[in-house]
């Protein structure tokens, strides 16, 4: 049965997107079937990073008009190897669109948490999808709440940052533990990761701070900035440590190893 997975943080910046993209587009290579969306109505990004220049139908149109999410879906599989699919719902990055997004009324985001939820029967459950993933806003924008409360499993970024740690302990109580949801840590962008010692002070320093799982940890990558958001690793760096690191979480997730 296919899983819902939200890609969260408590603050901008800690990778979300990098890693949304970037796991969508593993799974797909190990064979998945896997829709992607952007969620991200504050500021859209999927579509450059898939350098799709256009489409007529956008995931806001699916949330604001009850659409068939058929005719939303993009695909592009051709950017990922292997025989898996990768299907993408874009947000609409035009600033009347994002200004109308900010502007939704509570009455609103519960029809679009609706419409969230009905993603399960129509793409897992009818389109036999194995892995729906969101890319979300950080912090406690309504649609990364609704994007929580649909999700099977939450994956939430953070970096080494002070006020990320602090906020990111909260939100493990406050908001997934509210919905229990089960949750997993990516520690991003961490540096001098190269010893035995220092891997294993992280990892017992991550199991005491937040007492969740770790879906993995990830060092800052000087070729992911090189880059400047046009790689698809899965793709474009197979061989890369951080395409590996992709397939180990990936796997994880698969196997149900987050306990
Ligand atoms: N492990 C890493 N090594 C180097 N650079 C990274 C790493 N992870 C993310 N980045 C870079 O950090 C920046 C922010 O990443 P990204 O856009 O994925 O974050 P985000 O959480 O989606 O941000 P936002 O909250 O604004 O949506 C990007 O330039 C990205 O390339
Ligand atoms: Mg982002």
């Amino acid at each position: 049965m296919g899983k819902i997975i939200a890609v969260h943080s408590y603050k901008g910046g800690t990778g979300k997107t990098l890693l949304s993209v970037n796991l969508a587009a593993t799974f797909a290579k190990l064979g998945k079937k896997v829709c992607l969306f952007d969620l991200d109505f504050r500021a859209p990004s999927l579509f450059a990073i898939l350098k799709i220049n256009s489409t007529e139908n956008w995931f806001n149109d699916y949330l604001n008009n009850s659409w068939d999410i058929n005719k939303v879906l993009v695909d592009v599989s051709d950017k990922v190897p292997g025989k898996g699919k990768l299907l993408v719902g874009l947000a609409n990055p035009a600033t009347e669109a994002i200004r109308d997004m900010s502007a939704k009324d509570r009455k609103w985001e519960m029809r679009a948490l609706g419409r969230l939820l009905h993603l399960r029967n129509a793409l897992i459950a009818d389109k036999q999808i194995d892995y729906i993933v969101f890319d979300t806003s950080p912090g406690l924008q309504y649609s990364s709440i609704n994007a929580i409360v649909a999700a099977d499993l939450v994956a939430v970024t953070t970096t080494g940052d002070r006020s990320d740690v602090d906020g990111t302990s909260r939100m493990l109580k406050e908001l997934y533990g509210l919905f229990e949801k089960k949750t997993g840590i990516v520690l991003n962008k961490v540096l001098d990761f190269n010893t035995e010692d220092r891997r294993k002070e992280l990892y017992d320093r991550i199991n005491n701070i937040y007492k969740v799982p770790l879906l993995g940890i990830v060092p800052c990558f000087c070729d992911i900035l090189r880059a400047q958001g046009n790689l698809i690793f899965a793709q474009d760096k197979p061989d890369h440590p951080f395409s590996t690191l992709l397939t180990e979480m990936a796997k994880k997730i698969d196997g149900n190893e987050l306990n």
